[in-house]
C-alpha cells in the first residue's frame, strides 16, 4: 500500500464488505475492490449495491479525486458474477442485473471530480466497463494485464455502458472489433489504441494515478475521422462491419455480434432503448438458445479447469522427446508458459525446425524482445537427453511405433526422477502396450495434444488399465499449468476426439467417391456451423495421418476410400504438401463452386459425427455427456452455439 494511504477516513473504514476506502493526504480517495470470500473480483448484486452507495457518498463528499484499484493478487476485475447470471430463469432478473450496472456506472461517469481506474491484471467485461466509466485509465504494464469484453462469447452484449463508451474512447473500428470478437488487448496495445491514458511499470503505478488526479489533464479526444465514424458516417461503418461479420458468423447461429453492432448504430449503446422484441435487445439475446448454450459451455470449461486442480503438483522442468510436428510445438508452449524445457531428438538437424517455429510463436505471442529472449532461453535443445534426469514431466512424441516407444519408456523410467510424470502423446497405441516393458507401468499416462498445439485448447488425459489415477490427476494438473483444458478419457481406440472424427471423415470420403463435390460436402458442414468442413479438415490434418487413424479405428483390412488412396499414392498429403483434396495457396484451400445444399445433405454429412459421439458416451469413454460436449467443442470446434453434439441431439429430440 502507498504510504499516503495511512491517513484513513475513519468513518469509511469497515463500512463495506467488498470495498475499502482510504483517503490520503492529498484528499484523494483510494477505493479498493476486494470482494469478500473469493480470490477473484466479480460483480454480484451485493457488490454492485455497495458500489452504488459509495458513489452516492463520494458525490456528496466531493474528494479531490478517486482511484479505483483491486485488492486481489489475481487481477483487477473478472466481470459480472457468471454464477449469478446462470442461476436466473426469469428475463426480468436478467434485465435487473443489466439495469443495476448501467445505472451505477452512469453515476460513476457523472462524478464531478477526476476518477482513475488503476488496472493491474485482467480487466474483463463489467470490470472493463467500470474502467470506461472512469475519466482516466492507467494500465500496469505486465504480462497479466489484459482488457476484454467477452460478453459476445456468451451470446450477450456489454450492457453496462461498454457499447456506449468504448467507441467514444478508442473510435468505432477498434471498439467494434473488441466487442464483436471478445478479443483481449494487453497494456501496450491498450495504450496504442487510446484505451488507457498511460501504461506504466508496477513500481510507479500509484504515483501515476495520483499525478493523473492532481493534474487532471484534458481527456484525450478522438481524431476527426473516428469522430465522423461515430457520427455522420455511422451507417456506412456499420454496413461494412456487418458485411465482414456475415462472412464469419450467421445471425441465426450467433445473434450477439449483430446485436452489438445495431445497439451502437441505432441506439448509441443504450440497452434500454430497443423494445424487447428487437433482436438488438438484451431480452431477445438472453432468451435465444445460443446464449443458454454458450453460457453452458462456459460452465463446462470451468468444470474442465477444475479437473486439473491438484495443488500438490507443480512442474518446473519439462523434457520432450521427439521434436516433430507435435513434440516441437508442445515444447514451445511449455516454454511460453514459463517452464524450463529440454527438447530431444536424434540429431541437431531434426531439432532446428522446432526451434525456429518456437521463435516465431514467441514473437507472435509475446511481442516484447526481452520476453521472447527469455522464452527462447527456457527452451534448450538436448540431443543427449540429459534433461530426463531433472524433469518433472517427460512427454514422448516420437513416431507412432510401438516397439520404439516401449524401448524408450523402459530407458526413460530408469533415469527419471521418482516423482516425474511419464507421458505419451500417442494417438492410436494402447497405454497398456506402450508401458509393457516398464517396471512400474502405473506411472504412464497419456497426454494427447491436438494439432496445431498452440491453437487447440484441449488435451485428452488418458488413463490406461494399469495407470494409477493419482498420476492421471497429476497429468491433468500439468495440463492446467500450461493453460490447456484437460479431458480425462478411457484408453480406447481414438480416445474421444479422433474416435468421433473417424466415422465423420470416412463418411465424407465415401460421399466424395460417390461423386459429391468436396466443396459441397464442406459447405454442408459449415452450414451446420462447423468451423471447417471434413474435407478441408482432412487436408489440414494431413492425409497420411487421416489414413493411419482410419486404419487404426476401422481395422487394417477395411477398404480405404478410393480418392484418398489415389492422393496418398501421388504423395499429395494435403496442406503440408500444397495439395490434397484441394490445392492450397497461402495457407488457404482453392475452392470451386459448391452445389446447393439442403437439410438432408447437412444431415447426411453430420449424422455419423453425432451418432459416434453418442456411442462414445454410452461406452463410458468420458465421464458424462457434458464432458463429451465440452471436449468435442474444444477439440474439434464443433458448432459452439449448439452447446455440443449431445446437447444438440437432446434438443433435436
Ligand atoms: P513427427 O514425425 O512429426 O515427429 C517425430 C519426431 O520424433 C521426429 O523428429 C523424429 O526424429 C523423432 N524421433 C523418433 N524416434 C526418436 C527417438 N528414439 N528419440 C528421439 N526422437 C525421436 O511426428 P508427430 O506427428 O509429431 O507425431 C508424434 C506423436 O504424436 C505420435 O505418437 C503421433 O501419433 C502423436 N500425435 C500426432 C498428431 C498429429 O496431428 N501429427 C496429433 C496428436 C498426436
Amino acid at each position: 500500500m502507498n504510504p499516503a494511504d495511512a491517513v484513513l477516513d475513519k468513518q469509511a473504514a469497515g463500512a463495506y464488505r467488498h470495498w475499502r476506502l482510504d483517503k490520503d493526504a492529498d484528499g484523494i480517495v483510494w477505493l479498493t475492490f476486494d470482494r469478500a470470500g473469493t480470490s477473484t473480483n466479480t460483480f454480484s448484486k451485493e457488490v454492485m449495491e455497495e458500489l452504488g452507495a459509495i458513489i452516492d457518498r463520494l458525490a456528496a463528499e466531493r474528494p479531490k479525486g478517486v482511484v479505483i484499484r483491486s485488492g486481489k493478487e489475481s487481477g483487477f476485475i473478472a466481470g459480472a458474477d457468471v454464477d449469478e447470471f446462470t442461476r436466473i430463469d426469469e428475463i426480468e432478473e436478467a434485465l435487473a442485473i443489466v439495469r443495476r450496472g448501467w445505472d451505477t456506472f452512469n453515476r460513476l461517469a457523472a462524478l464531478p471530480f477526476p476518477t482513475v481506474a488503476l488496472v493491474r491484471g485482467f480487466c474483463m467485461g463489467g470490470g472493463f466497463e467500470l474502467a470506461l466509466a472512469c475519466r482516466y485509465r492507467i494500465a500496469v504494464d505486465e504480462p497479466g494485464t489484459r482488457f476484454a469484453l467477452p460478453e459476445v462469447m456468451l451470446g450477450i452484449l456489454p450492457g453496462w455502458g461498454g457499447v456506449k463508451r468504448l467507441p467514444r474512447v478508442v473510435g468505432p473500428s477498434a471498439a467494434l472489433d473488441l466487442m464483436m470478437t471478445g478479443r483481449s488487448v494487453d497494456a501496450r496495445r491498450a495504450k496504442r489504441i487510446g484505451l488507457v491514458d498511460a501504461a506504466v511499470p508496477p513500481r510507479v503505478m500509484e504515483n501515476a494515478a495520483r499525478i493523473m488526479i492532481l493534474e487532471a489533464p484534458k481527456p484525450r479526444s478522438l481524431p476527426v475521422v473516428q469522430r465522423l465514424m461515430n457520427g455522420p458516417l455511422k451507417s456506412i461503418v456499420a454496413a461494412m462491419a456487418r458485411a465482414q461479420l456475415a462472412k464469419r458468423a450467421r445471425r441465426e447461429h450467433y445473434p450477439a455480434p449483430y446485436a452489438i453492432l445495431e445497439l451502437w448504430e441505432k441506439y448509441d449503446g443504450d440497452p434500454f432503448l430497443p423494445s424487447p422484441q428487437d433482436p438488438a435487445s438484451i431480452a431477445y439475446l438472453v432468451q435465444h438458445p445460443t446464449a443458454k448454450n454458450l453460457i453452458r459451455i462456459f460452465g463446462l470449461q470451468e468444470r474442465m479447469k477444475s479437473l486439473g486442480k491438484d495443488s500438490s503438483f507443480q512442474a518446473q522442468r519439462v523434457h520432450v522427446i521427439g521434436a516433430g510436428t507435435m513434440g516441437g510445438d508442445i515444447a514451445a508452449i511449455c516454454a511460453l508458459r514459463g517452464l524450463t524445457v529440454t527438447l530431444q531428438d536424434t540429431t541437431p538437424e531434426r531439432l532446428a525446425p522446432a526451434m525456429k517455429r518456437a521463435a516465431d510463436l514467441f514473437g507472435k505471442r509475446l511481442r516484447d524482445k526481452l520476453r521472447v529472449r527469455d522464452a527462447l532461453d527456457r527452451l534448450i535443445p538436448d540431443v543427449n537427453g540429459d534433461g530426463v534426469r531433472h524433469a518433472d514431466v517427460i512427454i514422448e512424441a516420437i513416431f507412432e511405433n510401438l516397439q520404439v516407444k516401449q524401448d524408450l519408456f523402459a530407458a526413460v523410467e530408469a533415469r527419471a526422477k521418482p516423482g516425474a510424470i511419464l507421458a505419451t502423446n500417442t494417438s492410436s497405441l494402447k497405454l497398456a502396450d506402450i508401458g509393457q516393458r516398464m517396471k512400474d507401468p502405473s506411472r504412464l499416462v497419456g497426454l494427447h495434444f491436438f494439432n496445431p498445439v498452440p491453437q487447440l485448447q484441449l488435451v485428452e488425459v488418458v488413463a490406461g488399465a494399469a495407470t494409477n489415477p493419482e498420476w492421471a490427476k497429476k497429468g491433468a494438473a500439468f495440463v492446467r499449468q500450461i493453460d490447456k483444458l484437460p479431458l480425462p478419457v478411457k484408453d480406447a481406440p481414438g480416445f474421444l476426439v479422433n474416435r468421433v472424427l473417424g466415422p465423420y471423415m470416412a463418411n465424407a470420403f465415401r460421399m466424395l467417391d460417390e461423386g459429391v463435390k468436396a466443396e459441397t460436402i464442406d459447405k454442408a458442414a459449415e452450414q451446420f456451423g462447423m468451423p471447417m468442413g471434413p474435407i478441408a479438415l482432412a487436408d489440414t490434418v494431413g492425409l497420411d495421418i487421416c489414413a493411419a487413424a482410419g486404419k487404426s479405428l476401422a481395422g487394417a483390412d477395411a477398404t480405404p476410400p478410393r480418392r484418398l488412396e489415389e492422393l496418398l499414392n501421388a504423395g499429395k498429403l494435403g496442406k503440408k504438401t500444397g495439395e490434397g483434396f484441394y490445392r492450397w495457396e497461402k495457407g488457404k484451400p482453392v475452392k470451386g463452386k459448391a452445389d446447393p445444399v439442403d437439410d438432408a445433405l447437412v444431415k447426411r454429412v453430420m449424422d455419423p459425427y453425432l451418432a459416434e459421439a453418442k456411442k462414445a458416451v454410452d461406452e463410458g469413454i468420458v465421464a458424462d455427456a457434458d464432458l463429451a460436449d465440452a471436449g468435442l467443442i474444444f477439440g474439434t470446434g464443433f458448432a459452439p452455439f449448439t452447446g455440443g453434439p449431445l446437447n444438440y441431439l437432446k434438443n433435436r429430440g
